[in-house]
């Protein structure tokens, strides 16, 4: 009897379950960070070996034109995470600091702003983030957590909160405002050698400064090297940090065994959510500097240490298929591989290399900050080998994702679509009409690809200025600026049509394009809609040219380092501790 009704309510289960059986596909998307799209095998590099991403591309779809909406990573991964340019969540700059530079400053993605992540979390989807976010942590106090993954639609995080960065190796040079370290350095030197030279006349009577007066100098030197020493002294242990959720397990983070605890971390969570809807977000630390040294691949590539770092990369992007495929996920798993931007060109050992495509990360205008891979492989679904040419953009993700979880709610304005028309072939013309590209919040170039035409026209209204000049970078400052002094204003802007000229080698003239006029007046109304479109106001705004509205995340006031907001594991000032080891293997 008692059996009977087991097997019945067993059949019956069974059955209902079947009945309602869930045709939404999992995701897994990687990113790679400052990978050049000439980098990569399937977009025309024949000396570095990238076979498991050659091999995503030969099972799915290749964009040839994807976009990052941003030439640096915090502005760029704002927009692919929310679906809308960066200067909508304040994370444009006005200056030049682009990206957040220490972990313990109060900007970051707002709390008001929804990501994919989130709108998955809301349809019952498993969210996880492993790897990389440079989004902020904390807002007012250590451990609020406000900017955190988890409080961005991410069930699991696992990763660096921040990025991987020179300071994160010692010797290997400091990324953050080195300049400024070396000013403060100088004035507390200086400070130091009159409060000497002081405190010597004194004592040979030669001076007959006050005690009070030596006090309050020793104290004024003794605080500006407090100022420097501290927050710059310290940035492996301030930034280089391993959280899992929102505890810190590792500061400063161990590189040598990152690689593979981050791995291990993504297929573990891929196999422990293998019977339900899941999202993994694989951020990964490759290629930025500091490159890793993995023996397995030192030295194996044609390209030195850089080429070893792509190389191991892709081993990467290899095993993560393999985990999806042994697992039987492949049919109903979406997968994705792209970059955040452009390649690092100002470094030519240890930089990407952005094929045709002129200049490279921090460049917003050009195509070659922007411009990046971009490879969805869903076998069953979307065709093998089929490669789309029409622009799209990172920012799309999350409309595509949005539809594909079958969220039908209405959402804020998003500034991407939907790609599967495109992935799928069901249409051949993109929805982006336009494109705006920017450089901070600077409009650089406007982007038209005009309804039944081949071509793309950009706009450029300012351009970097390089220097040296003819160079194709700004080596003397590192990366580019997107303002002052260091661009050049055109009036008429610069025009190109990257369907004939993708390396934007030869500028248009109203003689050898009859559409000149034409396209000068489109770019310039799509540009002052989509001005109008930013300035819906929610509250009142802060910084001067701000999108009305939206606090900037970027001012000075927000970047600095400030300690009662610093991760710490132990007693803060004294953070310190070190994972199991064991885990990586
Ligand atoms: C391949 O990539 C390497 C490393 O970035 C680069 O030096 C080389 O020029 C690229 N080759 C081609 C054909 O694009
Ligand atoms: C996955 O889809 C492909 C293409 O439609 C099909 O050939 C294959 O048999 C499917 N695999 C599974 C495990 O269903």
């Amino acid at each position: 009897m008692y059996v009977c009704m087991y097997v019945y309510v067993c059949v019956c289960v069974c059955v209902c379950v079947w009945s309602h059986v869930d045709t939404r596909p999992n995701f897994v998307l990687i990113m790679a960070d400052d990978l050049g799209i000439g980098d990569v095998g399937c977009y025309g590099n024949n000396t570095i070996r990238t076979p498991n991403i050659d091999r995503l591309a030969q099972e799915g779809v290749t964009l040839s034109q994807h976009i990052a909406a941003a030439p640096l990573c915090t502005p760029s991964r704002a927009a692919f995470m929310t679906g809308r340019y960066a200067l909508r969540s304040g994370l444009g700059s006005h200056g030049r600091v682009q990206v957040l530079l220490f972990l313990a400053g109060s900007g970051g993605l707002p709390p008001t702003e929804t990501t994919f992540a989130k709108r998955l979390q809301k349809q019952g989807y498993t969210t996880g983030l492993v790897g990389k976010w440079h989004l902020g942590v904390n807002c007012a106090s250590r451990g609020d957590h406000c900017h955190h993954p988890n409080h961005h639609g991410f069930h699991y995080f696992y990763g660096l909160p921040f990025t991987l960065f020179n300071n994160c190796v010692p010797g290997e040079g400091n990324d953050v405002l080195a300049d400024v370290e070396l000013a403060l350095q100088h004035l507390s030197l200086l400070l130091g050698l009159s409060l000497l030279t002081l405190v010597w006349l004194r004592v040979f009577g030669l001076l007959s400064a006050s005690v009070r007066l030596l006090a309050t100098l020793a104290c004024v030197t003794v605080a500006a090297v407090a100022v420097w020493f501290v927050p710059f002294g310290f940035l492996q242990t301030w930034n280089c940090i391993v959280m899992r959720d929102q505890e810190v397990v590792e500061q400063p983070m161990v590189m040598e065994t990152l690689t593979q605890r981050m791995l291990k971390e993504a297929q573990n969570f891929i196999s422990r959510n293998a019977d339900q809807p899941f999202l993994l977000f694989l951020s990964l630390a490759h290629v930025h500097t500091p490159l890793f040294h993995s023996p397995a691949f030192a030295g194996k590539s044609h390209h030195g240490v850089y080429g070893d770092n792509v190389e191991e990369m892709d081993w990467i992007v290899g095993q993560v298929t393999e985990t999806v495929d042994s697992l039987g996920l492949a049919n109903n798993t979406m997968m994705y591989f792209t970059s955040d931007h452009g390649g690092h060109i100002e470094d030519p050992i240890r930089g990407g290399w952005n094929g045709i495509y002129k200049g490279g990360k921090a460049m917003g205008g050009w195509e070659g900050g922007i411009r990046v891979p971009g490879i969805f492989r869903w076998p069953g679904r979307l065709p093998a080998g089929r490669v789309v040419d029409e622009p799209t953009s990172l920012m799309d993700l999350y409309p595509t994702l949005k539809h594909l979880a079958q969220d039908t709610q209405t959402d804020r304005p998003l500034d991407g679509y939907n790609l599967m028309p495109l992935l799928e072939g069901s249409s051949d013309r993109s929805q982006h009409q336009f494109m705006f590209h920017y450089c901070g919040v600077y409009l650089n170039a406007v982007r038209w690809h005009p309804p039944g035409s081949d071509s793309v026209f950009k706009v450029h209204y300012f351009t970097p200025n390089f220097s040296p000049p003819g160079t194709g970078g700004c080596h003397e400052k590192h990366i580019c600026q997107c303002h002052g002094d260091h661009v050049t204003h055109h009036d008429p802007p610069l025009v190109y049509d990257l369907f004939h000229d993708p390396s934007e080698s030869r500028p248009l003239t109203p003689a050898d394009e009859p559409r000149f006029a034409e396209v000068l007046e489109r770019a310039g109304e799509a540009a002052a809609g989509h001005r109008g479109s930013l300035t819906e106001a929610r509250e009142p705004s802060r910084a001067p040219g701000d999108e009305p509205g939206v606090p900037s995340q970027m001012s000075w006031e927000k970047i600095l380092w400030r300690p009662w907001l610093q991760p710490c594991c132990g007693t803060f000032p004294f953070c310190g501790c070190q994972e199991n080891a064991t885990l990586a293997t």
